[in-house]
This record gives structure tokens, C-alpha cells and sequence, in this order.
């Protein structure tokens, strides 16, 4: 359909809101990029789009990281967010506005949805069992519990799965469990939750029919893979949405309760995607959505009355882990709450970085900043990015060569480097009489279409199968060769057709590639370049500008330079400083280390030593079959009692010394300062939970 006949839609775009505890790395830029390609690529239909983003700012792991951090949750989420801005301009990825889910906005819409959901009854109560961790004072989320699996006795197992034999179960199922925070033993304690009925029968009607349906523009509202897998969850069944949170937790206060009732909070899944409603609003509130105008008063249209204009389709972009999210829970919070429903959930599969998953805390392969700072072009990654990228939900591999490949070969091979061979031929860049290409126009509405559907790939390939074509037309009318006998008019009209492709291209390029086509366009002196005007030609007698360099090769000294490890920070300024009131001792080697055998023991009894005001007797099982006799110079420090049957560290192969009071077979392990009479105090080291008696210590 030719764009002037399409009429204009109004879409709502957004991408998933990071968590703002950490920076951005090449995983979100790819869901930025995959989402920026769609968004400009509607702006060229003249499509009027809004795409805004957030940070996640609340929940408990970023109310823990603040505290370890020395700050305030607001604190160390505004340090986040500041650092947003250079990854997203650096790589040229536009959104219109960007906000925080710990905003005005969003508390109102939060708070705003809950008591609709509660007015329609889909909010009920009931008092749960939890654990709780008596030390820290706090309900313990289900990731900082851990404990021996169930099913298959590992230690050191999650809250909710095992590692190791990925049986599924509830923390409370877990064999000694214990605080990831604290090391206690938590306790079970029961508080009233709040809960969204999502297994209410009207709920699941609506949410089968919304995930299986198609949108208002006659599309599926999600990918067919997408579709299936929401039909086995309710296979599943469905469970009703446990929403609520106890004091202390950073987030939004659940209003309306009771006088004197302790605060509550919703759990941060409520209020994220409800964020970008919050960062909409906040854009439109700003001002900035200057394209929405009531006709008849030319006032601004406000947030409120945009969002009810049933024309305006919203869009999400997510990844393959948060589907539960945005398909369910999402649709159903807004569908009886009385809002919009999302037109379409596009969902992309997950980068990694030749064939390794992204590790949080190696923080692999790419680094964005640096892959910017090594001066490599933003525009490579889009493109690379984009070439990988279809409409499916598939897994994305990035590997160095194939980066090379594609941009050297493809992109710079074929696209580029047509413009600067064939102006040369054109007399002051004046085109001559040229016949319309006649793919053009069936080029353009077919890569529309790739792109519409997000099958970047396919569109790339089908571009770059064009430029193939216009090389070897190039190549087999050989204008150098027309030039020498003269038919310099002949040598011109070849070039100027393919001056015209490079047109075509760069237009079909340009969501992709928005500073390389601007850059483009300016060469040809063409006006800036839209799905409706990009197979119209030049034309005869339109003047080129001269040609510049338009892009570089990547090196490879750049990709092995991006690829290097990061060098260990630099040290620190020597300062005077003797930690523990000792100097560090001589440096040893890793040999001299292994010949101390370290073992976890049990101090499986522990009695005062008659006789001496410094020492006790502990006996200590080592897991040999056997107990051995050790005296420590304690006494100061620990009753007997308090020893008993926990674990320390002891020397286990330290040759056994007659003392006064008996032989001493080992030594116990503690820390004190290196002056006792500055710093008084004696402290057993005590391994985490899971240790067991005879484990080496290394
Ligand atoms: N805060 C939630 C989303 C809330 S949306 C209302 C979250 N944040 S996240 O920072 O962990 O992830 C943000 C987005 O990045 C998600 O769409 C996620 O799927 C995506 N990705 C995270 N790692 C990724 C890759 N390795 N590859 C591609 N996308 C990945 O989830
Ligand atoms: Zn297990």
C-alpha cells in the first residue's frame, strides 16, 4: 500500500525497564536497538510514535546493593540512571523520554490501578508463611535463602529450584536453610498478603482470548511461539498474583489500609511495567509531545486523553524471561482496571557473546562503553545486531569474525563503496537520463514489510542481494573502460544509475543506520528520506554533492582490542596504613600455602582448662573417625557453651605439641588485633552454612 493511502497510526513504544542496579550491558543495547530499527522505521511511514523507557528502580536487590553501597535507595538509583545517557545517545538509540518507576507518576498510577482492581474485586487477602530473618529484621525474598535441596540433598541450593537436579519446590521445603544475608536461620513467620485473582474464571476467559487474539490493526498480539507457550501455562492452571510486600522494602505504599495497620508495599513486578505508563505520562506532562494537539482549541493533548483514543496501539519490546510478565499479569492488571490492553508484546531472544550466556558479575564479552571508547562505530553494532535479528524468539550469537564478515564485506563492501566508485564518473555530479529502476518500488514496500514484522535480517539480505546486483552492473559495464573510448555520456548514465540504487538503499538502510544515511543523504543532496519518497528517483539534472568518505573498516587490532580483558585496576596510591595493627608478612608462594592442610571442624565439645585463665579444651571432629584434643587461647573471648557444636577452621597438620595440660593436636583459627591492649578481642572464624567437618579450607 502506498504510504499517502496508509493511514497515520499513533503508537505507544516501549522497551523492558532495566534494573537500575546495574549498568547497561550489550543485551539491553541489543533490545534498544531491535526496538529503535522498528520505531524509526515507523516515523519514515509518518507514523506519530512515543518511546519512552525507565529505570526499575524499586524492590528488595536493589534496596540491598544501596545498602551495601553506603547509600540511599534514591541515591544509588540516581547514580544509575545518570549513567544511562551515553550508552543510549552513543549508540544512537532515541527514545523521547526516560523516566524512573520511583516517581510521582508512577505512585499515582500504581496506587490509581490497585483500587480499580480492587473496586472490580480482583484484590483478596489471606496470611501467608514466610520466612523470615530474625538477624536482618526482614521477610526474606526466596533468592537470598538457600539450603540442601530437598530432592537430591545438594547444599547451597536457591530458595526456589536446585542447580543441580532442577527440581522446582518452595523455600520453606529447603533442609537447613539459612539467610544469604545474615547466615541465620530464618524463621517462619505469617503476615497478610495481598493478592490479584488472576485464577478468577473472567480472568482467565480474558487472558486466553487476549494471548490467542489478534489487535485492533488485525495482527497477533503475540509471536505464535509465544501464543503456545501462554496455552500451556494455562494448561497449568492459573495462580493468583501474590502483589504485596512487608515493611522494610523499597517501593510503592499500598494505600487504604487500615488506621495503625503496618505499611505494605507493592512488590516491584506490580509497579514496573505500570512504569511505562508513568514515563508516558511524564513526557506528556513535560510538554513534550507536541504532535498531539486538540484541533479545534490547538490546546495540547494531555496524557489521559491520549491513552483513551482507541486508535492508539501500545508496543512492547521484552525479552525471552520476562514473558510471564507482560502476557499475563501485564494484560490482566490493565483489562480490569479499565485500561488500554497492549497491542503487541514482541518478544527477542537473548545475545551472547561468542556462544557464552552474559555473567552479572564477569560481565562478559562486549562492554558497550568500551566498544564506544575504543572510537568504534556505533552504527556496525546496529547493523551487525539488526542482520541477526528476525521476528522469532531465537538466540543471537555475537562472534568477532562474523562482525568483521558482515561489515567489512556486506555493508562497507557492497553498499558504501558503490557511491564513491560510480560518482567519479558522473561530470559535477549532475545525473544524467536514467531509466526508474524497476525493482525500486517493489524493493521498498517488501523491506517495509521485513521491517514491520522485525525480520531485520531478511531485510538486510534482501538489500544487500540489491547492492550485489548493482555491483555487478557496475562491474560489467565497466565505465572506467567506457571512459577511455570516449562514451563518457554512456560511462555517466551507468553511474547515475547506480547513484539512484545507492539512493534506493540508503533509504532502506536508514532505521538501521540513521547517521550513515543523514550523512548519505547530505552527499546526494537529497531530501531527507521516508518510506514515501524513497523509489522516487532523483532524477535527471539532480546535482550530487561531492563524495566524502562515508564509513571505515572495522580493524581487527579493534575487535581484539574490545576483546581484551579489562587490566586490574590500578593500584591505589601506597598510603602508611598496618592493617590490624601488623605488617603484612613476607610473601609466600601458593606452595608454601598448600603445605598448611586448613580443615572445617566441629567443635563437638568445649570445657574450661583448670589451672589457666586463657585456654579451653576443645575437641574437635575433623570428619576422621577420630577427635583430636586442641587447647586455644580463647578464654577471654567465648564461654564453653557458646563454642559447642558450632564449626571453625583449624590447621589440621600442625605437628602435635606437648603443653602443660595435655597434647594440643592442631589449632584453631581466629582474628585479633596485632595490639591486644589497643584493640582487645579474640574472634573464632566461623565458615558459612553448608560447610562440613573435614572440608579442606583453600
Ligand atoms: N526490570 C525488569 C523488566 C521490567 S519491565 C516492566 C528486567 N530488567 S533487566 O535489566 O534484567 O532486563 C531488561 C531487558 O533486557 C529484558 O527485556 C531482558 O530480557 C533483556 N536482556 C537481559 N539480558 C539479555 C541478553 N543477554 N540478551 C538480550 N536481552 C537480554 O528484567
Ligand atoms: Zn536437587
Amino acid at each position: 500500500m502506498p504510504a499517502s493511502t496508509t493511514p497515520q497510526r499513533k503508537i505507544f513504544v516501549t522497551t523492558a525497564l532495566p534494573y537500575a542496579n546495574g549498568k547497561f550491558h550489550i543485551g539491553h543495547i541489543m533490545e534498544y536497538i531491535q526496538a529503535d530499527i522498528w520505531v524509526r522505521h515507523q516515523r519514515m511511514g509518518g507514523h506519530m510514535v512515543h518511546f519512552v523507557g525507565a529505570d526499575d528502580a524499586h524492590g528488595a536487590p536493589i534496596m540491598i546493593a544501596a545498602e551495601k553501597a553506603g547509600r540511599t535507595p534514591q541515591q544509588f538509583v540516581g547514580e544509575i540512571a545518570a549513567g544511562r545517557k551515553q550508552y543510549l545517545d552513543g549508540f544512537h538509540v532515541r527514545f523521547d523520554n526516560w523516566h524512573s518507576t520511583d516517581s510521582p507518576e508512577n505512585t499515582e498510577l500504581a496506587q490509581g490501578i490497585y483500587r480499580k482492581l480492587k473496586a472490580a474485586g480482583k484484590i483478596s487477602t489471606r496470611t501467608i508463611e514466610q520466612f523470615y530473618d530474625p538477624v536482618k529484621g526482614m521477610f526474606l525474598p526466596d533468592r537470598y535463602i538457600k539450603g540442601e535441596c530437598p530432592t537430591c540433598h545438594a547444599k547451597d541450593q536457591y530458595g526456589d529450584s536446585c542447580e543441580v537436579c532442577s527440581s522446582v519446590y518452595a523455600p520453606t521445603d529447603l533442609i537447613n536453610p539459612y539467610s544469604t544475608l545474615t547466615g541465620a536461620t530464618p524463621e517462619l513467620r505469617s503476615s497478610e498478603h495481598f493478592f490479584f485473582k488472576l485464577s478468577d474464571a473472567d480472568v482467565v476467559e480474558f487472558l486466553k482470548g487476549w494471548t490467542q487474539g489478534s489487535n485492533a490493526q488485525g495482527q497477533p498480539r503475540l509471536q505464535a511461539e509465544m501464543a503456545r507457550k501462554a496455552g500451556e501455562w494455562f494448561e497449568a492452571g492459573m495462580n493468583d498474583w501474590d502483589i504485596s510486600r512487608e515493611a522494610p522494602y523499597f517501593g510503592i505504599e499500598i494505600p487504604d489500609l487500615p488506621e495503625g495497620a503496618p505499611r505494605k508495599y507493592f512488590y516491584v513486578w506490580l509497579d514496573a511495567p505500570i512504569g511505562y505508563l508513568a514515563s508516558l505520562k511524564n513526557h506528556f506532562d513535560k510538554g513534550q509531545a507536541k504532535d498531539h494537539w486538540h484541533e479545534a482549541s490547538r490546546t495540547p493533548l494531555g496524557f489521559d486523553e491520549f491513552m483513551a483514543d482507541p486508535a492508539v496501539e501500545q508496543v512492547h519490546f521484552i525479552g525471552k524471561d520476562i514473558v510471564y510478565f507482560h502476557t499475563l499479569f501485564w494484560p490482566a492488571m490493565l483489562q480490569f482496571s479499565g485500561r488500554k490492553t497492549p497491542s503487541q508484546v514482541n518478544v527477542h531472544g537473548f545475545i551472547t557473546v561468542s556462544g557464552e550466556k552474559m555473567s552479572k558479575s564477569r560481565g562478559t564479552g562486549i562492554d558497550p562503553l568500551k566498544y564506544l571508547s575504543l572510537g568504534m562505530n556505533p552504527e556496525w553494532l546496529r547493523y551487525y545486531i539488526a542482520a541477526k535479528l528476525n521476528g522469532r524468539v531465537e538466540d543471537v550469537d555475537f562472534t568477532a569474525e562474523d562482525f568483521m564478515a558482515r561489515v567489512n564485506a556486506d555493508l562497507i563492501g557492497k553498499y558504501v563503496n558503490i557511491a564513491s566508485r560510480a560518482v567519479k564518473f558522473i561530470p559535477d555530479g549532475l545525473l544524467a537520463e536514467s531509466p526508474a529502476h524497476p525493482k525500486a518500488a517493489g524493493l521498498v514496500a517488501q523491506i517495509r514489510a521485513l521491517y514491520e514484522s522485525r525480520d531485520y535480517g531478511k531485510a538486510l539480505r534482501e538489500i544487500m542481494a540489491f547492492a550485489d546486483e548493482v555491483n555487478l552492473g557496475f562491474d560489467s559495464a565497466a565505465p572506467w573502460k567506457l571512459v577511455k573510448e570516449g562514451k563518457r555520456a554512456e560511462a555517466a548514465r551507468v553511474c547515475s544509475e547506480c547513484i539512484e540504487a545507492f539512493k534506493i538503499m540508503t533509504a532502506c538502510l536508514k532505521p538501521v543506520l540513521p547517521e550513515l544515511a543523514a550523512q548519505a543523504e547530505a552527499f546526494l543532496n537529497a531530501p531527507s528520506l521516508d518510506w514515501s519518497n524513497a523509489a522516487t528517483p532523483l532524477g535527471a539534472g539532480h546535482q550530487v554533492g561531492s563524495y566524502k568518505h562515508l564509513m571505515q573498516r572495522v580493524e581487527d587490532k579493534q575487535l581484539d582490542a574490545l576483546f581484551e580483558p579489562p587490566a586490574a585496576p590500578a593500584a591505589p596510591e601506597p598510603e602508611k596504613v598496618v592493617p590490624g595493627g601488623e605488617e603484612l608478612a613476607p610473601t609466600i608462594t601458593i606452595d608454601d600455602f598448600t603445605k598448611i592442610d586448613l580443615r572445617i571442624a566441629k567443635i563437638v565439645n568445649c570445657e574450661a582448662v583448670e589451672g589457666s585463665t586463657k585456654l579451653l579444651r576443645l575437641t574437635l571432629d575433623v570428619g576422621e573417625g577420630r577427635e583430636r584434643n586442641v587447647f586455644s587461647g580463647i578464654a577471654s573471648a567465648y564461654k564453653p557453651e557458646e563454642l559447642v557444636g558450632k564449626l571453625t577452621v583449624m590447621v589440621a597438620n600442625l605437628a602435635p605439641r606437648k603443653m602443660k595440660f595435655g597434647v594440643s593436636e592442631g589449632m584453631v583459627l581466629a582474628a585479633s588485633h596485632g595490639d591486644e591492649k589497643a584493640e582487645p578481642g579474640i574472634y573464632v572464624l566461623n565458615p558459612w552454612p553448608g560447610a562440613q567437618p573435614g572440608m579442606r579450607v583453600r
